[in-house]
């Protein structure tokens, strides 16, 4: 039987996917290869949202092409997801070694097309179309392959995103917003959950989006619709389609944890508020992409709201659930940003002290408008606020995360360290990353540990003080 190599770039969402194909085609008889060279497929899942992601991938694939070429003649070799879908035919003009191009709404038929490659019977395939109901058909879950994939899952709720901000290539790789049906995702769930999964992270890229364009009908297709349900979708307690996704899920006994992303800040309404502090299992934090704190930048990024508007979200998440670990992506030397723009988003950044932030030069995108408007910022000053941003939100993360030192928190136990077998590693609620002495009979376990010191952007506990 063929084997094969995935390797995965960029977001969540893509890891999610890889995961759906490789199970996919472990159904059908393949194998996963341990190295790219020892493996009869190479899949690269790609990811578009900077250049240096693409550039990445298509550097990876010269590289296995002069390798496939000296050593593993007959190799199939094959970019799927973001930038297959953007690039298309024009990734095998390139490289005319690539044999399959699969687009983001074609993940469930690798299978398909991969047989008819290693059967000789087409030569090369680029498959980009968009296909109806394809959001519903990313299902199949790996929960075997790893010990992470055991405790915790994602499951992909939607897709795409109508929001076009000015930056952003998503839209043209990912599609316009497709959801699923409460009850397709809550079986999924529950499914998992009967294989030993005990957190779920519901996965899409806008998830407070969820459902808006459904009626309430096809929001619970195959069930019947609740009786508190209005026609607007929204139900009686005024909560939203993601709102009520979320009920759905946390209602599913023997999980014990809920996360999401990721979410746009324009969703964050008081009824997702409210649901932090009434839905026990959701986890007590919330990555808020802000993208910058300049009013006048936000407007240009097509964003959708204020600096006020964020900061009065994170006040209202940090009094609903005092302790939430709040993130954010930031995004420097967007087109026009002025110093002073920048000077606003260090202000916000020191004001709202994010847990942690991931930092993004601008990096322009073709077909999206922010490419093409004036004042384009050089590149030395992209990296200049690149870099002073980092040290302020890193030095602002090292001094939370310092803050837990002495303190006891819960911790979901995934498995084995990968960098130091050793050690074993689970996360809090907040989504911190907490290293300790552990061994298997931890895996897979809710427990407490105490916080005893920091390293980067990890905490090391001690389990033996509480849980003897
Ligand atoms: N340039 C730089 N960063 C970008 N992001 C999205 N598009 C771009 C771009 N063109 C960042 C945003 C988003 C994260 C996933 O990637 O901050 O939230």
């Amino acid at each position: 039987m063929p084997s094969v190599f995935i390797k995965t770039y960029g977001c969540q969402m893509n890891e999610r996917d890889s995961e759906a194909v490789a199970a996919q085609l472990v159904a059908k008889g393949y194998s996963l290869a341990k190295t790219e060279s020892a493996a009869d497929v190479v899949l690269l899942n790609t990811c578009s949202v900077r250049d240096f992601a693409e550039q990445k991938a298509m550097n990876k694939m010269k590289n296995l092409v002069g390798t496939a070429r000296k050593d593993r003649p007959g190799q199939i070799l094959g970019y799927l997801g973001c930038m297959a879908q953007s690039r298309g035919r024009e990734l095998i003009d390139k490289l005319p070694d690539v044999d399959l191009v699969l687009g983001t709404q074609k993940f469930h038929r690798a299978a398909e097309h991969l047989d008819e490659l290693l059967a000789g019977k087409r030569d090369k395939i680029v498959d980009v179309a968009p296909e109806a109901k394809s959001e519903a058909a990313i299902r199949e879950h790996l929960v075997n392959g790893s010990a992470k994939t055991s405790v915790s899952a994602f499951v992909s709720i939607m897709q795409g995103c109508n929001q076009h901000c000015t930056f952003c290539i998503v839209p043209a790789t990912r599609g316009e917003e497709r959801s699923r049906t409460i009850p397709d995702i809550v079986a999924e769930c529950r499914e998992l959950v009967a294989r030993g999964v005990r957190e779920i992270t519901l996965l899409g890229q806008i998830v407070t989006s969820y459902g808006k364009r459904f009626s309430p009908a096809e929001l619970w297709e195959g069930e019947g619709i609740p009786a508190n349900r209005g026609a607007s979708g929204v139900d009686s307690c005024g909560n939203s389609a993601f709102v009520q996704l979320l009920e759905a899920v946390h209602a599913i006994g023997g999980l014990d944890r809920i996360r999401f992303t990721s979410p746009h800040p324009k969703g964050y309404g008081d009824d997702l508020v409210a649901a932090y502090a009434r839905l026990p299992k959701l986890c007590e934090s919330a990555h808020i992409p802000l993208q910058s704190g300049s009013d006048r930048i936000l407007k240009l990024m097509h964003r959708g709201y204020t600096r006020e508007k964020f900061l009065a979200i994170v006040e209202k998440l940090r009094r609903a659930k005092p302790g939430i670990g709040i993130t954010t992506d930031i995004i420097v030397g967007f087109p026009g940003e002025t110093a002073e723009d920048f000077e606003m988003t260090l202000n916000l950044a020191r004001e709202v002290q994010f847990d942690n932030a991931y930092i993004f030069k601008y990096s322009p995108r073709r077909d999206t408008p922010a490419a093409e408007m004036p004042d384009q910022v050089p590149q030395e000053i992209r990296e200049e606020r690149n870099h002073r941003l980092l040290e302020l939100v890193n030095a602002i993360a090292a001094r939370k995360y310092d803050e837990f030192i002495g303190r006891q928190v819960e911790i979901l136990v995934e498995g084995p360290s990968k960098k130091n077998p050793a050690r074993y590693t689970g996360r809090t609620r907040c989504n911190r990353i907490v290293l300790f002495d552990g061994s298997a009979r931890h895996q897979g376990q809710l427990m407490d540990v105490k916080i005893e010191r920091t390293g980067s952007f990890t905490l090391y506990g001690d389990p033996a003080v509480i849980n003897l």
